[in-house]
């Protein structure tokens, strides 16, 4: 499993399957534990990221640690990735074009962790994921698609200029953990929204 992740991880870091790779400092693949029962998917790599090839390092990543470690986890027991992995100049949102480009390396990522639950973290990940829109408004519920299960909840860079964000951000995180505790137990989960039908 780990060598399967290392060779995807090649495979981003020499990538020039679009034009974002000629922009790139460095292009950034997901980290984090391989064995983790929930894998994070944000939009695409910022300044920092792209600087030091790592995902939430920058000032949204810093927001999405405490509010992980609100809820009594640390980053490094879960894997964080992106739709995106190289940074969009000036950050700008990546286009369709890129996103599907980009999108068989999460795909592989998702198989190869097969993690109980997706966290899908603000709109560019709802969008490509579950082709969704305005995740303020879903955020909090748990969708079921093809046999998998996602979180819906904000992109940690929300609560940067918005102080109300941030109880929102960890409310959301305690509930998904207890949700993976859940899971794990065999409860029965309560899906608010199921596409498999
Ligand atoms: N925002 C993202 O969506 N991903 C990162 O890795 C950093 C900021």
């Amino acid at each position: 499993m780990e060598k399967k992740l290392k060779k995807i991880k090649e495979q981003v870091t020499e990538c020039t399957n679009c034009e974002l790779s000629q922009t790139r400092t460095n292009s950034v693949p997901g980290k984090g534990n391989f064995k983790s029962d929930v894998i994070f998917v944000g939009e695409a790599p910022g300044k920092n990221e792209d600087i030091k090839g790592e995902p939430f390092i920058g000032i949204a990543g810093k927001k999405l640690s405490s509010a992980l470690e609100n809820a009594g986890i640390s980053r490094e027991q879960v894997y964080i990735t992106n739709i995106v992995k190289c940074r969009p100049p000036k950050n700008r949102v990546p286009t369709i074009i890129e996103r599907d480009t980009c999108k068989n390396y999460l795909e592989k990522e998702i198989q190869i962790i097969k993690p109980e639950i997706i966290c899908i973290l603000g709109n560019t990940a709802f969008k490509s994921l579950l082709d969704g829109k305005e995740i303020i408004k879903f955020r909090g519920k748990i969708v079921k698609k093809n046999d998998q299960l996602y979180f819906l909840t904000i992109h940690p860079a929300a609560t940067i200029y918005n102080q109300k964000l941030i109880s929102v951000l960890k409310k959301d995180m305690k509930k998904l953990f207890k949700l993976i505790e859940e899971i794990k137990n065999k409860k029965k989960i309560k899906i608010d929204i199921d596409y498999s039908s």
